[in-house]
């Protein structure tokens, strides 16, 4: 058996710092071959750059996925081409930098790595996510992997349940991210695909979505612009753990992964559990950007 965990958006650097850390221990605890996170958000809630993602592959990633927030650090353009670990949604149209999807040797045979992007609430609009993510499965399995991962990245529930009913019995494991809040609907379908609506996130637990709650209440109160720094304290870290034969592709055990991690500073209260206050919204309202919540 191969086990496989895959941890959900990470966001800015408190939760790189929990994933990175907490990892090594993780590994050894769970018995785990193999490491997928999404990085959607690891720069300051929005993107990923270049160093983030090699700090990543050092702590024992092996594979990197993403999100519609793939492009906002610019200089991660040049450096998808370059790094076939880090991957972008399969669906975004020909030419985009990178790629969607990428297989791996691994002590236990070859691993697939798929990311996608879902249509529904989602921009930008992208290609069928249905249609790339199943000529990728069936290009995979002709190939002979067995052991396939699709990161689904999407808003609305059902086109995430529709993507892992439709996939399985092709795929070991379907799990959705982009909302940062776990659902509790794990499983394995008749087929033998490991499912998981939304694996979560891996930031501040006192946040809205990771991000400061003072700065995400007043925008919603006032419906005017603002920033929404990255929330302080202890990291939720959450995300799924999948046994999958290696022979067969077929999911025998699927766990979620929810656990709250403090820095040494945290755990003895000398560090700040909540985000500061109100002041950071207000000094943000200068701020024409316009930036949305993240997911
Ligand atoms: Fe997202
Ligand atoms: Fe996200």
């Amino acid at each position: 058996m191969i086990r496989i965990l895959f941890l959900g958006d990470i966001v800015g650097e408190p939760g790189r710092k929990a994933v990175i850390a907490r990892l090594p221990e993780l590994k050894e605890e769970e018995d785990l071959d193999f490491i997928v996170v999404n990085g959607e958000n690891a720069a300051g809630g929005r993107g990923i750059t270049s160093k983030i993602a090699i700090d990543l592959l050092r702590a024992g990633v092996a594979v990197i996925t993403t999100g519609d927030h793939v492009w906002d650090q610019r200089e991660v353009m040049d450096y998808f081409p370059t790094e076939p670990r880090l991957l972008r949604p399969i669906n975004f149209p020909e030419g985009a930098p990178g790629s969607g999807s990428v297989v791996l040797e691994t002590g236990k045979g070859k691993v697939g790595v798929i990311n996608a992007q879902g249509r529904v609430f989602m921009n930008p609009p992208l290609e069928s996510p249905l249609a790339a993510v199943e000529a990728e499965v069936e290009a995979m399995r002709t190939a002979g992997v067995r052991v396939i991962l699709l990161d689904f990245h999407a808003e609305a529930t059902s086109e995430k349940i529709a993507m892992g009913r439709a996939l399985d019995g092709r795929v070991s494991l379907v799990v959705g991210t982009h909302t940062h809040v776990q659902t509790a609907d794990e499983q394995v379908f008749p087929g033998g695909t490991a499912f998981l609506t939304d694996a979560g996130m891996c930031g501040p637990a006192e946040s809205v979505l990771g991000r400061e709650i003072s700065s995400v209440v007043w925008r919603f109160r006032t419906g005017l612009p603002t920033r929404f720094p990255v929330a302080k304290g202890p990291v939720r870290l959450c995300g799924v753990i999948v046994g999958v034969d290696e022979g067969s592709g077929q999911a025998v055990e699927v766990r979620r992964v929810d656990e709250l991690f403090a820095t040494p500073e945290e755990a003895s209260g000398r560090g700040e559990l909540r985000a500061e206050s109100e002041g950071g919204s207000r000094e943000g309202a200068k701020n024409p950007s316009g930036e949305g919540p993240e997911v």
